[in-house]
């Protein structure tokens, strides 16, 4: 037993990789933790290890956590708290079979991911990374008349695949351009919302038919998988420019290389890859019409100090028993209810 007094054992958790201070200084300072310090994700045989009796871990959406991981971290494991909105690699119904608490970060990079999505649809239509190429490259010999044209923003069409936080947020930007706004998802807005947004609700098909700019924000999950496959992109128009910062599978990317290749498409610009990293020698980037950046939308300095600290908030409250401030699966909390 227990002497009476006696200060009690600091949690145990892995945190799968440095993670801004705002976060960190207080995992460590309430934990006994171990931290992956590699720039690279803990490979799968060193994370399984890591986890090997822990309270808690905190994640990145690198790292799958599965059975196989859960069985490894024992049955002492009480939280997993993923450093992301997108929690596609956790196996959430495997967490709350054995009343694990998944967490992720909501909300804090709704804005900052809206950026960079609108940076996205912005440099494809104006063709800004070619034209930084073009420059480098030495080929720029005098003003032409009609030197890297593209479609204007302003007035055009967009497409929202995915009218969330996200989404919403790349509407009210798209407002600012005059665009025309329609989205798709699987139920209406709020009209309320759609008030506010002046978007349209319209079915999937008609949509990639109607749109300049398709920008997606869905979730990946079964249903959405390869959502955006061959015969969708055929259905679009061919000066049509596809944006993605959901996550890479929700786009066929095999599929995506042949429209653009083939000019069934116009464009597209891309924060997510299937698989990631994208290999440097993938047929895609060979492409002059596809721009990608390394899944960086929620990289501004403010936001991922957020991140940072809501993972802390979710790892922290769940070593200690409490219920997370933002649980992907509030169901592993029913049977506390009322008590
Ligand atoms: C997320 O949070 O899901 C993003 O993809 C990374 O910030």
């Amino acid at each position: 037993m227990a002497e009476a007094g006696a200060s009690r054992p600091r949690p145990r958790v892995f945190v799968a990789r440095l993670i801004p201070d705002d976060g960190l200084a207080p995992v460590v300072e309430a934990c006994e933790a171990r931290v992956w310090e590699g720039e690279l994700p803990p490979p799968r045989d060193e994370l399984l290890r890591a986890v090997e009796g822990c309270d808690g871990i905190l994640t990145l959406l690198t790292d799958r956590v599965d059975d196989e991981l859960l069985d490894r971290a024992g049955p002492g494991l009480k939280v997993v708290s993923n450093f992301a909105v997108g929690f596609d690699n956790v196996d959430v119904d495997a967490c709350t079979r054995r009343g694990i608490a998944v967490g992720n970060t909501p909300g804090v990079l709704t804005e900052t991911t809206a950026d960079l999505a609108w940076a996205l649809l912005m440099a494809a239509a104006r063709r800004v990374a070619e034209g930084d190429r073009y420059v480098r490259a030495g080929r720029w010999k005098t003003w032409g008349p009609m030197l890297l044209m593209g479609p204007d923003v302003h007035g055009a069409t967009l497409g929202i695949v995915g009218l969330g936080r996200i989404g919403q947020a790349v509407a009210r930007r798209a407002m600012g351009f005059g665009m025309t706004i329609l989205y798709y998802d699987t139920r209406p807005a709020d009209p309320s919302i759609e008030g506010e947004l002046g978007a349209t609700f319209v079915p999937l098909d008609d949509l990639l038919a109607r749109a300049d700019f398709v920008s997606l924000h869905v979730n990946l999950t079964e249903e959405t998988r390869h959502l955006v496959n061959a015969a969708r992109l055929r259905s679009m128009n061919s000066d049509a420019i596809l944006v993605n910062t959901s996550r890479g599978p929700v786009v066929d990317q095999k599929a995506l290389f042949e429209a653009l290749r083939d000019g069934a498409i116009g464009a597209a610009a891309l924060d997510v890859t299937d698989p990631e990293p994208i290999a440097a020698d993938d047929p895609l980037l060979s492409l002059d019409n596809c721009l990608v950046v390394p899944h960086i939308a929620s990289a501004s300095r403010a936001t991922r100090g957020k991140m940072a600290a809501m993972a802390a908030a979710n790892l922290l409250a769940g070593v200690r028993g409490e219920r997370l401030p933002t649980p992907v699966n509030p169901e592993v909390y029913e049977g506390y209810e009322g008590r």
